[in-house]
C-alpha cells in the first residue's frame, strides 16, 4: 500500500447522479435463506427500470459463482464475502447507480462495516424478517432439508447464527406482505427520501 496514491478522477458521483436523475445508494437486503431477498430485490429493480432508473442487483448465489467462488460458509468466509461485496457495491454507488444487494449477511459487524463504507444516507438496510419456520416451509432450494439432515454444515438459522438488525431502515415480512406490496413499501421509502422522483 505504501506507494499507492489515490487518484481523484474528474467525473464525480454528483455529476453521474445528475446525469441519471437519481440519488445513488445501496439498498441492502438481509435475511435468512428463503426469506425473499432476491425476489423482492428483483421486483424492486423491475419497478426502478420501468421508471427509467439505472440500477444493478448483486445477488449472493450469483456472486458466489464468480468473484467469490473461492469462499464457503465458515464465519471467516462469510465476513470476506461481505467485505468484497461492500467494496464492489461502493464502486457501483460511485458510478451513480442505485445498487441492490441480496446476501444473507448474517453478522451485524459486517453490515455496519458496509454501512460505513458509503456516505451517510446512502445505505438503506432492508431486513427480510420472514420467520425461520416460513423460510423452512418454502425451502425453494431444498437446502433446509439437507441442513436438518446434517448434509450441509453451518447453515444460517440451523447451525449458524443470524444476528437480527436492530435498526434497519425498513423491515418486511414476506409471509404476511405480498411481493407487490413489499416492493411498493420500498418505492414509497425511496420517493420519501428523494432517492427517486415520484411518478
Ligand atoms: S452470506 O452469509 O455469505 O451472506 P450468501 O447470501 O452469499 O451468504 O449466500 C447464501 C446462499 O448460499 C443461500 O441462499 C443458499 O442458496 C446458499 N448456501 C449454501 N450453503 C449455505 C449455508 N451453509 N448457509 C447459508 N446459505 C448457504
Amino acid at each position: 500500500m505504501n506507494h499507492i496514491v489515490w487518484h481523484n478522477h474528474q467525473i464525480t458521483k454528483a455529476a453521474r447522479a445528475e446525469q441519471k436523475q437519481q440519488k445513488p445508494c445501496l439498498i441492502w437486503f438481509t435475511g435468512l435463506s428463503g426469506s425473499g431477498k432476491s425476489t423482492l430485490a428483483g421486483a424492486l429493480e423491475q419497478e426502478l427500470f420501468n421508471r427509467g432508473h439505472h440500477s444493478y442487483l448483486l445477488d449472493g448465489d450469483n456472486v458466489r459463482h464468480g468473484l467469490n467462488k473461492d469462499l464457503g460458509f465458515t464465519d471467516a468466509d462469510r465476513v470476506e464475502n461481505i467485505r468484497r461485496i461492500g467494496e464492489m457495491a461502493k464502486l457501483f454507488v460511485d458510478a451513480g447507480m442505485i445498487v441492490l444487494s441480496a446476501f444473507i449477511s448474517p453478522f451485524k459487524a459486517e453490515r455496519r462495516m458496509v454501512r460505513e463504507l458509503v456516505e451517510a444516507g446512502e445505505f438503506i438496510e432492508v431486513h427480510l424478517d420472514t420467520p425461520l419456520s416460513a423460510c423452512e416451509e418454502r425451502d425453494p432450494k431444498g437446502l433446509y432439508k439437507k441442513a436438518r439432515a446434517g448434509e450441509i454444515r453451518n447453515f444460517t438459522g440451523i447451525d449458524s447464527e443470524y444476528e437480527r438488525p436492530e435498526n434497519p431502515e425498513l423491515r418486511v415480512d414476506t409471509s404476511v406482505l405480498s411481493v407487490e406490496d413489499s416492493a411498493k413499501k420500498l418505492v414509497d421509502y425511496l420517493v420519501a427520501n428523494k432517492i427517486i422522483r415520484a411518478k
